[in-house]
């Protein structure tokens, strides 16, 4: 009898849950920086509004490592949350290659989006596969860049941001010796050190030697050793980077250190400026940005990095999602994007845009540096070769490892790892 009630009772659950219809909602994983959750909230109840689909945000950290981990785990359950998301270009291939990627194609094709308003380097070494098909939109383009404190260069009788390598430790150095009498805490130069994607992005920019500017069969040359030296020197030789600079600092640690006033350079990606820029900040009116240094001979590289959005292939509402795609990366979102956050858009016409201009005067000179951007490896097992390297790079930076021996190790490793990934 009891067995007949549960059994009834459940039915009549059921019957209930079956009734109540479900209101539209796509969910849609992203992170950042607060003020770019923030911005993406708002952009999301926007679409909601005029679309009459609801859209509920998954809030993600904003490293890129801890990202890509929220997102696999549903994929490679086959769940069809997040439907879309923002991968990190880092991703893209293993993402594609995993088939886990709605082909984008059919629905630009049906709806005549230009594909050519998008930067066309970025969008064909990332977004288009070998196969025909399209795996993301970009939606903004990074590249690592120098910040320089443009009162402290002046008042060390610096006339110019640093060109090699060599002529930044010099003024890190002087800068640092003036301006530690009275901030003990102020440090030369700020980048991006901790075991994580950050740290190759920085080390390729730190080798510079331009061609393929991350090589994973020549991680022993001359150049890569002599990088990853002047790395390890930065932080316990000259000692022109704090020492957290391999335990903590990530983009975000970067950034807050600089703005709060206690370094003379910075390495970051773009949206940095917007920040050090706003009312309050203790840098504001005092930041300049230029190309990072190059080392005699060679040349400057930035390492490319940036975000695009793609939909799961297990997503419940494909159409869905592409309207929120197409709403993302239509032009007035994209200006909005830079003019809120200062990112650069992957649309190329929002560089030409007045009001953009107006607020972001240098975004014109931005966009050479994106041209000459250096991709990381587009190689299906790229994160995995990546975090191998991540681990000898931050070895040798916290003393564990020469580094010559940190590299021979890495290129090791990643030459079995290689062959398994190939097999
Ligand atoms: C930025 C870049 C991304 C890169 C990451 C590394 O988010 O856009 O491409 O992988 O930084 O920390």
């Amino acid at each position: 009898m009891k067995n007949i009630v549960l059994a009834g009772l459940a039915a009549v659950f059921l019957a209930f849950g079956a009734c109540a219809k479900k209101e539209p909602q796509l969910v849609f994983s992203v992170g950042g920086a607060p003020n770019e959750v923030e911005l993406w909230e708002s952009l999301a109840a926007r679409f909601s509004a005029e679309k009459g689909v609801k859209i509920s945000i998954v809030r993600q950290p904003t490293d890129s490592d801890q990202r890509r981990q929220g997102v696999l785990v549903p994929l490679k359950a086959g769940k069809a949350d997040p439907d879309v998301f923002l991968a990190d270009i880092a991703w893209l291939p293993q993402l594609a290659a995993s088939g886990w990627l709605e082909d984008l194609r059919p629905y630009a094709e049906a709806d005549g989006t230009d594909l050519k308003a998008f930067w066309p380097n970025v969008v064909n070494q990332a977004d288009r596969q070998k196969d025909g098909s399209l795996a993301a939109l970009p939606v903004y383009v990074d590249a690592g860049l120098l910040y320089y404190r443009t009162d402290l260069l002046k008042k060390y009788g610096f006339k110019a941001p640093p060109v090699l390598w060599d002529d930044l430790r010099a003024m890190a150095e002087k800068v640092q010796a003036g301006e530690r009498k009275a901030d003990p805490s102020f440090y030369g130069f700020v980048w991006q050190g901790a075991q994580y994607e950050g740290l190759v992005c920085d080390f390729m920019e730190f080798a510079s030697y331009g061609a393929k500017a991350l090589d994973f069969s020549r991680l022993t040359s001359p150049e890569d050793v002599r990088a990853l030296t002047f790395m390890r020197d930065a932080v316990s030789g000259s000692r022109i980077s704090p020492p957290n600079t391999y335990t903590e600092m990530k983009e975000e640690e970067v950034r807050a250190f600089f703005q709060e006033g206690h370094a003379a350079f910075e390495r970051n990606w773009p949206y940095a400026l917007g920040l050090h820029e706003q009312a309050g900040s203790p840098v504001r009116g005092k930041v300049g940005i230029a190309p990072l240094p190059r080392w005699p001979g060679g040349v400057s590289v930035s390492a490319l990095g940036g975000w695009h959005i793609a939909v799961s292939k297990f997503s419940d509402d494909k159409k869905g999602a592409w309207e929120f795609v197409k709403f993302v990366t239509s032009r007035e979102v994209q200006k909005e994007l830079a003019l809120k956050l200062g990112w650069n858009p992957a649309r190329m016409d929002v560089y030409k845009d007045r009001d953009v201009l107006k607020a972001y005067p240098y975004f014109a000179k931005l966009g050479e540096i994106f041209r000459n951007a250096y991709p990381r490896p587009a190689l299906p097992y790229y994160t995995q070769l990546s975090a191998i390297l991540q681990r000898h790079l931050n070895a040798a930076l916290s003393g564990a490892a020469a580094p010559g021996a940190a590299l021979a190790a890495a290129q090791a490793e990643v030459k079995s790892a290689e062959e398994r990934y190939r097999r």
